[in-house]
């Protein structure tokens, strides 16, 4: 039986934080444990390159986010772990398949739309400031999901046009030169929570709402202590629907923890107990892969080494594929 391939990347510009780890780490993780299932995971550093010029940050992320990975328990016999830029065929298709696809189409993706609305409602040229990274920023995920044959794309919903973009790039590639790509299908999945921040908006590192990860404990309960409730006092019965301390509560806990807490909430549990629960139950569940991911960050040349590995096995896959492209196109040995 062929395996279904599911492949994901994570753009290497900081670090993560709980709302990256319910959203998308955790289940990513989960799922590459299914036995009909082929996973690759993979660090997209030439699309931080789009929206980060600083060197320092870009490699320190790039480290941080593998180690998160790592030390959560990811597979890298089970899986294909792999830094983009290791893969030098990612950047040669990228550029093949932007000679197929259509400028119109990349003109209508919502990064750069929201970026030219932003430019002329400021009454500058509408190409202010975007870089053809930003611009072709499609085109490259293409390359990255049809250099595997991956069926599925787990993504966030801003996302999700990418990859229809991808689909649309490879069925014009086929069409003209013959089936050579898989047709990839983003999986939005609307059942894992978008977790609420600090301030109660969405999670997210453009809002500086988060809370990192792998906070050391004591500022992991200092962050905790920080999200933002009302004044109702310990005795009050509060709404748990309506409040980002049960939020976080219900992505760590069991169904029977979520009903014990919605009957403190009730009994009207004062807000500084709650938060001391919610930061037990938190802290319960990463303590072990902190110390791992702090293991890993004290020697980067393992990570190194692991990723290495992933990529001569992204190569095995990606080196063969690009020869036949490139046949398939005209361009090979005379
Ligand atoms: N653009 C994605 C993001 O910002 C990251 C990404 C790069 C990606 N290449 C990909 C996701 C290929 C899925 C498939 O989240």
């Amino acid at each position: 039986m062929s395996k279904v391939r599911v492949l994901t990347g994570i753009t290497t510009t900081g670090t993560p934080h709980l709302g990256n780890y319910v959203g998308a780490i955790r289940p990513a993780i989960a799922s590459s444990k299914a036995e009909d299932t082929e996973s690759f995971f993979f660090l997209a550093d030439l699309h931080a390159l789009i929206k980060c010029h600083e060197p320092e940050h870009i490699h320190n992320s790039t480290r941080e986010i593998a180690a998160t990975w790592l030390a959560l328990g990811l597979d890298v016999e089970q899986t294909v772990f792999y830094r983009q830029s290791d893969i030098p065929e990612i950047p040669e298709l990228s550029w093949i398949l932007s000679c197929l696809a259509a400028k119109g189409l990349m003109n209508r993706a919502h990064a750069y739309k929201a970026a030219t609305a932003a430019n002329t409602s400021k009454g500058e040229d509408p190409d202010f400031a975007v870089t053809m990274g930003l611009f072709s920023y499609p085109v490259l995920m293409a390359a990255d999901i049809l250099m595997f044959g991956a069926h599925a794309v787990p993504v966030g919903k801003d996302q999700k046009q990418h990859v229809e973009m991808a689909r649309d790039i490879a069925a014009r590639f086929n069409h003209h030169y013959g089936e050579t790509f898989v047709l990839p299908e983003a999986v939005v999945d609307d059942s894992v929570a978008v977790l609420q921040g600090l301030d109660g908006r969405k999670m997210s590192k453009s809002y500086h709402n988060t809370i990192p990860l792998f906070l050391p404990e004591k500022q992991l309960r200092k962050h905790i202590n920080k999200i933002k409730t009302n004044l109702l006092e310990p005795g009050d019965p509060k709404d748990p629907d309506d409040s980002t301390v049960f939020q976080l509560w219900q992505a760590f806990a069991d169904e029977s923890q979520v009903a014990f807490m919605r009957e403190e909430f009730a009994r009207g549990i004062a807000w500084g107990e709650a938060k001391k629960q919610l930061y037990e139950l938190i802290n319960d569940e990463l303590k072990q892969a902190r110390e791992t991911y702090r293991e890993l960050l004290d020697s980067p040349q393992k990570i190194e080494q692991i990723l290495q590995q992933g990529a001569i096995k992204a190569r095995s896959i990606a080196s063969p594929f690009i020869k036949q492209i490139r046949q398939s196109i005209g361009i090979y040995p005379l």
